[in-house]
């Protein structure tokens, strides 16, 4: 009898075995999942109120108590299931997090009459799990009032600062950790190492949640949701309808066709782009349609911006509906949606589908009868772009700036007409060339002109000149909810204005739009 070889055990994929980051209400709950995954580790954001049991279902490598606004002895203060703590599940409590498990686990938490916001020392203890190989003196960002005064019982003190003596405690034998300050800010410099000491160091949990791990854990999902039906894609030229696109195609290869709706009002070279890229290069089946006239025809006479946005969203699923009726029966429809937004609408990434808002492709019929694939609905907007890259997405399509729906249409004030889209075209595209140039492109939020409807005077050579001003509009951002205006360096300003002025005929006057957001938005309409 030949000798028993043991199979090898499958090793669990990253999303099975989760850290679970339990919002207790802290701005910095998201911050703290994406800082885990940047360490390669996959973290789910979970509320508050998940029970022991449910906890213990997902099988965590770990469980993580954000910040919160609250005082632990606040009326209605986030509270967690003291059961967590008896799971044997590495857990660290951060700020608030810190607090509700010494509470809860019989330490202490008062508050002193000191408190501590912003860059504070902290000294260390480098023998401890979370601080091991990390200097003795550093840096912690903090934002508390209360403090903890005596840590969970069993538990020793590991980190302290001026004004909180107990800034940070750990019990390796139940696995419990707390920090006051906070590791997944920037302020805090050696933040990422205390969250990878924990990752790796305490719980164990390999950093094997890589751009390639996605791609092949998607690949699996899709073939065992789709099986052999056939698939529908709207492109929208945005880099997410673009990766689930090429995720669905390398899943189930020309079981998907994509649509492409052309409604006439995307930048230079845009249109083109997408089409070179799918059909050309990644041979994915599409159907280009060219709905320009379309457009400007229902645009016609338009100028009010929401009925702008109207116009354009309903034309857009019109279009959309005739030609996916022409390619006959298909049972799925692929979606964009990301995690931030499966986050926002409360649900967690295993719960039904979140149908996005016409933010995402343009405005999907909402009473299609199709079953959604949704494969980047785990992961956030950085993580979308890494895996792009590594499809062999080109660096153009997965690095592009936030676009907006209707397109040109809302950078026209007043009417749209061929050839106004064709004169903002041209400035557009001399304004991003010369800020990629600069190399500003990645780290502007957005970057785009405005041509507003209306013409001042000029002169150019001996000639009395009657032509439209160009606006620059160049913002900073995190999230679009608030924006600053870029502090543009004044020579590539000079460049553009000189450039567009002299490139574009019908422009004679360049202006910078220097408010913030709010009390103005991004876009002009
Ligand atoms: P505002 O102009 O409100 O824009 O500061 C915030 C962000 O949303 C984008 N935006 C849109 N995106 N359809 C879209 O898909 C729209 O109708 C729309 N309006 C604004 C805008 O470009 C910015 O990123």
């Amino acid at each position: 009898m030949g000798q028993v070889v043991p199979l090898p055990t499958p090793e669990p994929s990253p999303e099975d075995r989760p850290v679970l980051v339990l919002d207790c209400g802290g701005q910095y709950a998201q911050l703290i999942a994406r800082r885990i995954r940047e360490a390669r580790v996959y973290s789910e954001l979970v509320p508050h109120s998940l029970t022991a049991a449910e906890a213990r279902a997902r099988r965590p490598r770990a469980l993580v108590l954000s910040g919160g606004p609250a005082s632990v002895y606040a009326p209605g203060a986030p509270r967690v299931d003291p059961g967590l703590f008896e799971l044997g599940v590495p857990t660290l409590g951060i700020c608030y997090g810190m607090q509700l498990m010494a509470q809860e686990l019989g330490g202490t938490v008062e508050r002193t009459g000191v408190s501590e916001f912003g860059k504070t020392d902290v000294r260390a203890e480098p023998e401890s799990a979370l601080f091991a190989g990390l200097p003795e003196e550093q840096t912690g960002w903090m934002s508390h009032r209360d403090s903890v005064t005596a840590p969970p019982a069993g538990s020793r003190v590991t980190a302290g600062s001026p004004a909180a003596p107990i800034a940070a405690f750990e019990d390796p034998e139940r696995g419990l950790y707390g920090v006051q300050f906070h590791p997944e800010v920037v302020h805090t410099p050696h933040g990422q190492e205390v969250l990878k000491n924990f990752l790796y160091g305490v719980a164990d949990a390999p950093p094997t949640w890589t751009a390639a791990a996605v791609i092949e854990e998607q690949i699996e999902r899709i073939r065992s949701q789709v099986g052999s039906s056939r698939v529908l894609c709207a492109l929208s030229g945005g880099v997410d309808s673009a990766v689930a696109a090429l995720l669905v195609h390398k899943a189930v290869g020309d079981q998907l066709v994509c649509v492409f709706v052309d409604h006439g009002l995307l930048r230079k070279d845009e249109a083109v782009q997408v089409v070179e890229t799918f059909e050309g290069h990644f041979h994915v089946p599409l159907v280009h349609v060219s709905a320009e006239e379309r457009f400007l025809a229902r645009l016609d006479g338009v100028d009010d911006p929401e009925l702008k946005r109207k116009a354009v969203g309903e034309e857009f699923i019109r279009v959309f509906e005739e030609e996916s009726k022409r390619l006959g029966e298909i049972t799925y429809l692929v979606q964009g949606t990301l995690y931030s937004d499966v986050i926002e609408s409360g649900g967690d990434a295993s719960v039904a589908a979140t149908i996005k808002s016409h933010h995402n492709v343009g405005g999907l019929p909402e009473d299609m009868e199709m079953e959604l694939v949704e494969p980047l609905r785990l992961l956030f907007k950085d993580e979308v772009r890494r895996v792009g890259a590594e499809l062999g997405l080109p660096e153009r399509m997965v690095w592009r700036q936030p676009f907006p729906g209707p397109g040109l249409a809302i950078r026209i004030i007043g009417d749209v007409t061929r050839e106004r889209l064709e004169i903002l075209r041209q400035a557009d595209a001399i304004l991003q060339e010369e800020i990629r140039r600069a190399g500003l492109y990645r780290e502007l939020w957005q970057s785009f002109a405005v041509l507003p409807a209306i013409r001042s005077v000029g002169v150019q050579g001996d000639e009395r000149t009657y032509g439209y001003p160009i606006v620059v509009r160049a913002v900073t951002s995190d999230d679009a909810m608030t924006a600053d205006w870029a502090r543009l360096p004044y020579d590539l300003l000079e460049t553009i204005s000189s450039r567009i002025v002299n490139e574009v005929p019908e422009v004679n006057r360049v202006v910078l739009d220097i408010t913030s957001k709010p009390p103005s938005t991004i876009e002009w309409e």
